[in-house]
């Protein structure tokens, strides 16, 4: 398949394009240049420019949208919410009938539902909170959903949160954490695996999918079942190669905070 790839210059960029290179066709976009040591085909193209993106995805078959802009006011609407507009109009100018997107978890599943413990799962209605990376990410999904209410395009959105090495587990999340109420240390998934969801949803036919708008968590299947992947797995047939399973445990540490004049 002839695949377009917006921001894909990042950090899951490559690793996307590594699972689906010896497969599909790809042109990578970015508003960056690629490293050296990437050889495929490159255009400089910026998301919240509707006429270049229309344009790039001439004679495309598919769309996926890894752009992303985390910390500015202006910019991360442009970004997150108008790149998927931008992905839309060119899905429905150039007759295309698939497009990835992605995101982070919060985007569906914010401070609402942190304190759940069984069964998140990625049908929930959206409780991305008033963060702006979350927010404007959530209207970006949202924006993808009402284009596919009056037309034939189908959109899969893909939601990670912490993605690692399986041989390197440590980082920032691991420290100073609640483990009872937090949600970071069971939501993360390796790099490799993180891109190998891409090329599944790229490959998935339509046909599996229940609706023209559904929703998929990129993470292994946790024991304790905080959140549902279930559908990643048999909708998209990701099977993913490293489980993490040494960030699951809950640590037997109170909370400092933890207020026992309450009960
Ligand atoms: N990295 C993570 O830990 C993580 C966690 C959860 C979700 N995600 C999601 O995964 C996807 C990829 O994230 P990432 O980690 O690669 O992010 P990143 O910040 O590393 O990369 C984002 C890319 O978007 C590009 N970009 C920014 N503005 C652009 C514009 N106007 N037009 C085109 N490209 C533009 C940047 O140049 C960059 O290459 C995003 O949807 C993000 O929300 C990432």
């Amino acid at each position: 398949m002839k695949v377009l790839i917006l921001g894909g210059n990042g950090m899951l960029g490559p690793w996307v394009v590594k699972a689906m290179k010896t497969r599909h066709e790809i042109l990578l976009t970015d508003i960056n240049s690629p490293p050296k040591s990437y050889k495929g085909e490159f255009m400089k193209l910026s998301v919240d420019d509707v006429e270049g993106v229309v344009n790039a995805a001439k004679g495309m078959d598919i769309i996926v949208n890894l752009s992303v802009l985390r910390p500015h006011r202006r910019i991360a609407f442009e970004v997150n919410t108008l790149g998927n507009y931008s992905m839309m109009i060119a899905a429905r100018e150039n007759n295309i009938s698939k497009v990835i997107n992605t995101g982070p978890h919060f985007q569906l599943v914010g401070p609402q539902y942190e304190e759940w413990d069984f069964n998140l799962n990625p049908d929930m209605p959206p409780q991305p909170g008033t963060r702006l990376y979350a927010l404007s990410k959530s209207l970006g999904q949202e924006v993808c959903r009402v284009f596919t209410e009056d037309n034939n395009i189908h959109v899969i959105t893909l939601l990670y949160y912490n993605m690692k090495h399986h041989w390197d587990l440590s980082g920032p999340e691991q420290e100073n954490i609640d483990y009872h109420l937090d949600m970071n240390v069971p939501y993360s998934t390796t790099w490799p695996d993180c891109g190998e969801a891409v090329r599944c949803a790229v490959e998935t036919p339509i046909e599996k999918l229940n609706s023209r708008c559904e929703t998929f968590f990129i993470l292994p299947e946790l024991p304790h079942k905080k959140f549902n992947s279930s559908k990643t797995f048999v909708v998209l047939g990701w099977k993913p190669m490293y489980k993490l399973e040494s960030l699951w445990t809950k640590s037997n540490r109170k909370p400092e905070n933890n207020n026992t004049e309450a009960f």
